[in-house]
C-alpha cells in the first residue's frame, strides 16, 4: 500500500467480477449475459453515433428516462440512469447509506459489501433461511437501510411485490433498495410502488434481459424528491456518465418490446428445460426466476464441477463462499449451449464415478 492512499480505503476488498477470458473461446455461462445479440435497432442506433463521438453525450437523457419510466407508468422525474446498474447502486449507497448503515442477505450480490467497505458503511448481513429464501420478518427490527436483490443474486429466488410492500411498510423511516437486475425473466417489478412510497428505490439493468451488458446502462426508479437528489450526485460525479452510443442503443432497445419479449420468453423456456434435465441427473436446483440456475450435486463439490466443465470448454461460476461453496451458478444460454453444458456436466460426473 502506498503512503498516499486514503486511510478510508486501507481495508478495501476489491470486487472480483466473473472471468471474461480474452484468449480462448468458451461456452460462456458465467456472468449472466444474454446469449442473444442486442435488437437490430440498438446496434444500428449505436453505430450511427460513432461519427459524432467528438461531441459529449446528453447529460439530461430525457428521452431515455421517459422511455424507461413509461414501462411502469412513471415519468422522467422518477428515473435516473447509470453507467450500468453498478453505478446506480454506487450513487444510492453514496447518497443514502453512508452514515446510515446497510443490511442485506448473507448470500446476495457481492458488490454490496464491497461498496460498503469502499464507502465506510457499516453493514449487517441477514442469513437466508435453510432453503435459501429471504424471510421479510427477519428485517422487521432492522433500522438501517435494507438492500434486497429480487430475484436474489446467486440463488434466483424471487419475492412477490406484496412481500416487498410489507418490507417497505415495516418502517417508513427506513430506506429500501430493491435491485431488480433479473426481474424480467418471470418476476413482477416493484417499480410502480415508487409512486406510493418515498422510502423505496428500485434498480434495474439493461445488461441481462436487454442484451446490452457491454453498453453499460442501468436505472434507478424512485419518487421525484429522491431522483432529484440522485441527479445532483450523478451530475457532480460525472454528468456524461452514459456515452452517446450506449444511450442511443438503450433508447432503441426500449422501443422494441417485441424482441425483448421474445428473448426473455426464450430464456424462461430454456431455464425450465435445463432445470428439468439437471434434476433428472440428480442435481438439486434452486427455484429460479432469473436467467441462471444455482445447482449442486452430492457426487461432486462445486469447485470440481466448475473445473471439470472449464476443461471441457464450458465456463460456469463457482463462489467459494461458505453457504454456496458446493453449488455452481449456470447462466441460461441458448438451447444448444445448455445441451453442451448438460453433456459436459454428465461427463464430469461420469469421470468421478457417478
Ligand atoms: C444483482 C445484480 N445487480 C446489479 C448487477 C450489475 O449489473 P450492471 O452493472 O451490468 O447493470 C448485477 C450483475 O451481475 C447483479 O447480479
Amino acid at each position: 500500500m502506498s503512503i498516499f492512499l486514503s486511510k478510508a480505503l486501507a481495508g478495501m476488498q476489491p470486487y472480483v467480477p466473473g472471468e471474461q477470458p480474452q484468449d480462448k473461446k468458451y461456452i460462456k455461462l458465467n456472468t449472466n449475459e444474454s446469449p442473444f445479440p442486442p435488437c437490430a435497432g440498438a446496434a444500428a442506433a449505436a453505430a450511427a453515433q460513432a461519427a459524432e463521438l467528438n461531441l459529449y453525450s446528453d447529460p439530461d437523457g430525457m428521452v431515455l428516462r421517459r422511455a424507461a419510466g413509461s414501462r411502469y407508468g412513471l415519468g422522467a422525474g422518477n428515473v435516473c440512469f447509470g453507467n450500468g446498474s453498478d453505478e446506480n447502486l454506487f450513487h444510492l449507497f453514496f447518497a443514502y447509506l453512508r452514515g446510515a448503515g446497510a443490511a442485506f442477505a448473507d448470500v446476495t450480490y457481492g458488490l454490496y459489501p464491497v461498496l460498503c467497505s469502499a464507502l465506510g458503511i457499516d453493514c449487517k448481513t441477514v442469513p437466508l433461511k435453510a432453503d435459501f429464501t429471504i424471510d421479510i420478518a427477519d428485517y422487521a427490527a432492522i433500522t438501517a437501510p435494507v438492500v434486497i436483490a429480487n430475484p436474489n443474486a446467486q440463488t434466483g429466488i424471487y419475492l412477490k411485490p406484496e412481500q416487498i410492500e410489507k418490507l417497505i411498510l415495516q418502517n417508513r423511516q427506513r430506506f429500501v433498495i430493491i435491485d431488480e437486475a433479473y426481474i424480467d425473466f418471470g418476476g413482477q417489478s416493484c417499480a410502480p410502488l415508487v409512486k406510493k412510497y418515498n422510502n423505496l428505490a428500485v434498480v434495474q439493468t439493461m445488461s441481462k434481459s436487454r442484451s446490452l451488458a457491454g453498453a453499460r446502462v442501468g436505472f434507478t426508479f424512485a419518487c421525484e424528491e429522491i431522483i432529484s437528489e440522485l441527479e445532483g450526485v450523478r451530475r457532480s460525479l460525472n454528468p456524461y456518465n452514459i456515452n452517446r452510443m450506449s444511450m442511443a442503443a438503450a433508447i432503441s432497445s426500449l422501443e422494441d418490446e417485441d424482441y425483448f419479449a421474445r428473448c426473455t420468453r426464450a430464456v424462461q423456456s430454456v431455464r425450465q428445460y435445463t432445470a428439468d434435465k439437471l434434476k433428472k441427473m440428480g442435481f438439486e436446483v434452486l427455484p429460479s426466476l432469473a436467467n441462471f440456475l444455482l445447482c449442486r450435486h452430492t457426487k461432486m463439490c462445486g469447485r470440481g464441477l466448475y473445473e471439470g466443465l472449464k476443461e471441457r470448454g464450458v465456463l460456469v461460476r463457482h463462489f467459494s463462499q461458505g453457504r454456496i461453496d458446493d453449488f455452481i451458478r449456470v447462466t441460461i444460454g441458448t438451447q444448444d449451449q445448455m445441451d453442451a453444458f448438460l453433456a459436459g456436466a454428465a461427463q464430469v460426473l461420469a469421470a468421478c464415478g457417478d
